[in-house]
């Protein structure tokens, strides 16, 4: 399956995807990368794989939410692209994107979901001393950091954990987790059935 991947930064999970994905039996091929900020760390290590960038600023779209997701969408459609797995993409996206690339749209999120959407997860995942933290792969709804869960992988919180030692061993799961979810959902064995993945899978 012909997958983009759209990051805003450093692109480490990108980086794990395009890994998996030389492997020849691998069921996705990284043909797109789409970043929304100019100069993204992440565009650098494309380079040398020979996989195309795109940059689509959403800030020449002044707010315009559904302006730059139509760009994006037309990106992506230019490319024949299949899937879409977000790695570290900075934008909510809205209803027109979420519903044109229902059940081929994946999201990574740095926290065991339902629990810690949004940002800051590692921090208050200390605050609120869970012993159990972890990362999640799912489907993209049009709520922010929800849609249907394929994959989770767990770690220990340690007593003596910063943000930054408890993000970094999370963020080891996630580069483990999300090229297994992403072979999941490309070789179509993970679907949406009643809101729910059944052939997902964990860690730890
Ligand atoms: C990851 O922790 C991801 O889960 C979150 O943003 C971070 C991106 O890191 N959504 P990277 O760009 O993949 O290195």
């Amino acid at each position: 399956k012909k997958t983009a991947i759209l990051i805003s930064g450093r692109g480490s999970n990108m980086g794990a995807l395009i890994s998996a994905a030389l492997n020849k039996d691998y069921p996705a091929e990284i043909a797109l990368v789409v970043s929304n900020v100019p100069g993204a760390k992440g565009l650098e290590r494309v380079a040398e794989f020979g996989i195309k960038t795109a940059v689509i600023d959403h800030k020449a779209f002044a707010g315009d939410r559904e302006g730059f997701e139509k760009a994006l969408h037309a990106e992506l459609l230019d490319n024949n692209i299949e899937l879409v797995a977000l790695a570290g993409f900075m934008r909510l996206l809205t209803p027109f994107f979420v519903n044109a690339w229902s059940g081929r749209l994946i999201n990574i999120h740095p926290a065991l979901l339902p629990a810690f959407k949004g940002l800051a997860t590692h921090e208050r995942a200390l605050e609120e001393g869970v012993k159990l933290h972890g990362a999640t792969v799912h489907f993209v709804s049009a709520e922010m950091d929800d849609g249907p869960i394929i994959i989770q992988g767990a770690v220990p919180v340690l007593d003596t954990d910063t943000a930054e030692t408890l993000g970094a061993r999370v963020l080891g799961v996630e580069h483990a987790i999300y090229p297994k979810a992403l072979e999941l959902v490309a070789s179509g064995k993970a679907k949406i059935t009643g809101g729910r993945v059944k052939s997902g899978g964990s860690e730890n």
